[in-house]
């Protein structure tokens, strides 16, 4: 496949706007300021675009939510990246900002925001640099700011840094972040179409979503269609990690079957060893066995099996991965990555991660394995957000298919897949 959103990340000084406009660079903002808010907003739905940030929402429709009649409306790029896993924005970001910027431009003429952010992540130093450089150079050629390329529309563009912590890429948390307040989620309804940033209509849209936007207003929506699966069209960045041979960021159509990924595109198994499990979007998503690494990486194939494609962090893991240590390191990020707002999630991670850990560390007790699934019951469906219902699908998704090594564990107080040595003291 041609390679649309990396092209290049592998092509020295790529990152300049020299580079950029060479390669046909803001031609499709040209293009946009002739087409209107409206043709670009149905160009996007008919391209069947879906959000890359985890959820799969059609971006279009998100477009044509936002209202007409109210000001000021803005434009918030999710760059925040926390799911483990995962590290496909920063590719964009650090290789080819001003895609991503083209993007931006773009979504917020179509929307007739007047400002837009770009919230990312503290530890992406690099890649905050590497965006006031892109737009330092966008404000000095007319590509942002006042009448831009002489039209009526005028965009600033703001990259706001986070603090690292990861509920701040849920999208309300990020929006309180941006005003200066405490990363917390917002209760929904009013969703931010309608009340988002300083209460106005607000789009928050993944890296990834916004960087496609170029490449449909320039091949139009059934160039883009044509490509992935039918309901999830396009093409899609999946981040491969764990015991694989060439782990990566990839390219690929939306849908490619996971096998491919793992054993085509990322080499196979480190070691020639067995596959034990994969997690196919970023720790949240339920991990897959063998017999399952056939389904297609799409939204809706992956649901179907029980999984979700999420943020298209594939975790490769081999058959000497002990998965309670796995389900630890796991919950033990939830745990702390939890705001704290609501008690089921900020209790209930908490001692899913003690309880884990004692067994992990050879302390289990009979009903062990039995009380962490009370608790992931008792967490379930009755959070604020869905980082609580994500600590829980990790969680369950080991559960369903190593429930036994979890059993070993406690009965034994040794690990059974790193070969009989004691789990105690192995790993901090
Ligand atoms: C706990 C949590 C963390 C999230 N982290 C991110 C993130 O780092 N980046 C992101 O784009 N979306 C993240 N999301 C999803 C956003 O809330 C939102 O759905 C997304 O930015 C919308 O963009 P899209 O429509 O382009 O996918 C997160 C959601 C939750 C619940
Ligand atoms: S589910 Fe967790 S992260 Fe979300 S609001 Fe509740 S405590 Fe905060």
């Amino acid at each position: 496949m041609e390679k649309i959103l990396l092209k290049n990340l592998n092509n020295p000084g790529g990152h300049t706007l020299d580079n950029y406009i060479a390669g046909g660079g803001y031609r499709a903002v040209k293009e946009a300021l002739k087409l209107g808010h409206d043709h670009i907003i149905q160009m996007v739905k008919d391209s069947g675009l879906r959000g890359r940030g985890g959820a799969g929402f059609p971006t279009g429709l998100k477009w044509s939510f936002i209202p007409k009649e109210v000001y000021p409306k803005y434009l918030c790029c999710n760059a925040d990246e926390g799911e483990p896993g995962t590290f496909k924005d920063r590719g964009i970001i650090e290789y080819d900002p001003h895609l991503l910027l083209e993007g931006m431009i773009i979504a917020s003429y179509a929307i007739g925001a007047i400002s837009a952010y770009i919230y990312i992540r503290g530890e992406f130093a690099f890649g905050a640099k590497r965006l006031w450089e892109a737009i330092k150079e966008a404000y000095e050629k007319g590509l942002l700011g006042k009448n831009i390329l002489g039209s009526d529309f005028s965009i600033d563009i703001y990259v706001h840094r986070g603090f690292g912590a990861y509920i701040c890429g849920e999208e309300t948390a990020l929006l309180e972040s941006i005003e200066g307040f405490r990363g917390q989620p917002r209760k929904k309804p009013p969703f931010p179409a309608v009340w988002g940033l300083y209460g106005k209509p607000t789009v928050i849209n993944n890296v990834e979503t916004l960087s496609c936007i170029p490449s449909i207003i320039l091949n139009g929506p059934k160039w883009f269609s044509s490509m992935g699966s039918e309901k999830s069209p396009g093409p899609k960045l999946y981040c491969v990690s764990g015991h694989v041979n060439r782990p990566g960021l990839y390219e690929l159509p939306m849908g490619t079957p996971l096998r491919e990924i793992v054993y085509n595109h990322a080499g196979g198994i480190k070691g020639g060893r067995n596959l034990k499990a994969v997690i196919p979007g970023g720790v949240t998503a339920p991990m897959l066995i063998e017999k399952e690494l056939d389904v297609p990486m799409d939204f809706d194939s992956l649901a179907k099996i029980g999984s979700m494609l999420g943020s298209g962090g594939v975790v490769v893991m081999d058959d000497t991965t002990c998965m309670v240590k796995a389900a630890y390191i796991i919950n033990r990020f939830f745990s702390h990555e939890s705001c704290g707002k609501c008690t089921p999630c900020r209790e209930g991670t908490h001692w899913m991660t003690e309880v884990l850990k004692r067994i992990e560390y050879g302390e289990g007790k009979p009903g062990d394995v039995e009380l962490l699934e009370g608790v992931c019951a008792n967490i379930f469906g009755r959070t604020f957000c869905p980082l609580g219902d994500g600590a829980v699908m990790a969680l369950r998704g080991a559960l369903k298919n190593f429930r036994d090594e979890f059993a070993y564990h406690v009965e034994n107080k040794r690990c059974a897949a790193r070969g009989g040595f004691g789990a105690i003291g192995v790993w901090e």
